[in-house]
């Protein structure tokens, strides 16, 4: 049942491919991106003026990386926020707000108390669920579901770059009703996505390199995770997946704020891992962090870079390259979170965990 893997969410990993290709399959007919139970009208999305994604832990994590390609495409702000956060301030909703709840499991009881706060305050409420008829979506104005198929694993893979693409077709979704994408526009974006199955296949090439990598490091006391733009939630991702797994302390960060106080963690041997973004989409950034990466190196930090296939700029520095294809900037975070996902699987075996059930955590969290 675990298709001949050592364990699930290896499985899981290599699933994500179909669960992309799945998720996207009928949301774009007749040169229009089409939702599901769509239960909120063109009109109402039209007079959205602000959007919340409110979700927890990897899902969250989903929604950060979408308020970049949302706020890009439709000029509305976006706020992405812990459920768990939400509903105990006193958050700015009304029936022009958009709340965007994604739950794999459509049960977490955090993220559903959030979606009864904002219907009370009258907002929209769009669920992005893996799970069909869950509480989530059953309590929402409308649902779009993902497509990943059932996740054994407790730690979310295909679930998460399954929300990622889902919370791109909602960003599709209202750039259209807003007009503030041409339908050709439109159109191209949604062929991009269509193309990342084909790129996230191509990432899987890496896994024996990532397991064996994960081997080697598997005895460090910590990791840090480093990245910008859509690469700083990867890094927080990868973070939590090591955290939740390997039962190792792992930060992320942005990049940008090394010099705000993480720099002063770095110290002989300690395993950074960078995101890098590609040397041609986003060429500052990407300088900046070629910057950062001899900054650590130079403290003698083991520096292991996810890049661009073809980046050689950034060789010199990386202690370990692990190179990923290449695909549009807002497209990154689907090839560059495959390699962390089996890091952080690996590094947990090779300390002799059980990558599947992870200790006191469940799969769904249906208490506060
Ligand atoms: C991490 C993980 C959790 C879930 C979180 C939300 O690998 O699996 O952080 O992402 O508990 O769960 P759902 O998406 O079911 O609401």
């Amino acid at each position: 049942e675990k298709g001949g893997h050592e364990y699930f969410m290896l499985k899981e990993i290599e699933e994500q491919p179909e669960a992309l290709a799945n998720t996207l399959r009928g949301h774009f007919e007749s040169g229009r991106i089409i939702l599901d139970e769509q239960r909120i009208s063109d009109q109402d999305l039209r007079d959205v003026d602000k959007v919340f994604v409110v979700a927890c832990g990897s899902a969250y994590h989903s929604g950060l990386v979408a308020k970049y390609a949302i706020e890009h495409w439709t000029r509305l702000p976006v706020e992405v926020e812990l459920a768990s956060e939400f509903r105990y301030r006193d958050p700015v909703l009304d029936r022009d707000t958009l709340v965007v709840a994604v739950s794999q499991s459509g049960e977490t009881a955090d993220t559903l108390e959030a979606v009864r706060h904002a219907r009370e305050q009258k907002a929209r409420v769009l669920a992005v669920c893996n799970t069909n008829g869950a509480q989530i979506p059953r309590e929402s104005d409308a649902v779009l579901y993902t497509h990943a198929g059932p996740e054994i694993g407790v730690a979310s893979t295909k679930a998460f770059l399954a929300q990622i693409a889902a919370n791109y077709l909602v960003g599709l979704a209202l750039a259209q009703a807003r007009g503030t994408k041409y339908p050709d526009e439109v159109a191209r974006e949604f062929a991009e996505l269509e193309a990342m199955p084909a790129a996230v296949q191509k990432v899987l090439s890496t896994v024996d390199q990532v397991r064996d990598l994960g081997r080697r490091i598997a005895d460090s006391k910590a990791i840090l995770f480093l990245g910008r733009h859509v690469g700083f939630p990867v890094a927080l991702e990868g973070a939590l997946k090591l955290k939740e797994l390997a039962y190792m302390h792992a930060e992320g960060f942005a990049a940008g704020e090394l010099k705000h106080g993480p720099i002063a963690l770095i110290e002989e041997g300690l395993p950074v891992v960078v995101v890098m973004p590609s040397p041609k989409g986003r060429a500052v950034l990407h300088s900046k962090l070629v910057s950062n990466i001899s900054e650590i190196q130079a403290r003698g930090a083991r520096t292991i870079v996810i890049a661009e296939e073809g980046d050689e700029t950034v060789r010199p520095f990386a202690d370990e390259l692990i190179e990923v294809p290449a695909v549009p900037t807002l497209l990154q975070p689907l090839v560059s979170t495959v390699p962390l996902q089996v890091l952080a699987a690996e590094i947990a075996r090779a300390r002799g965990y059980d990558v599947d059930k992870p200790r006191n955590l469940a799969k769904s969290v249906t208490v506060e």
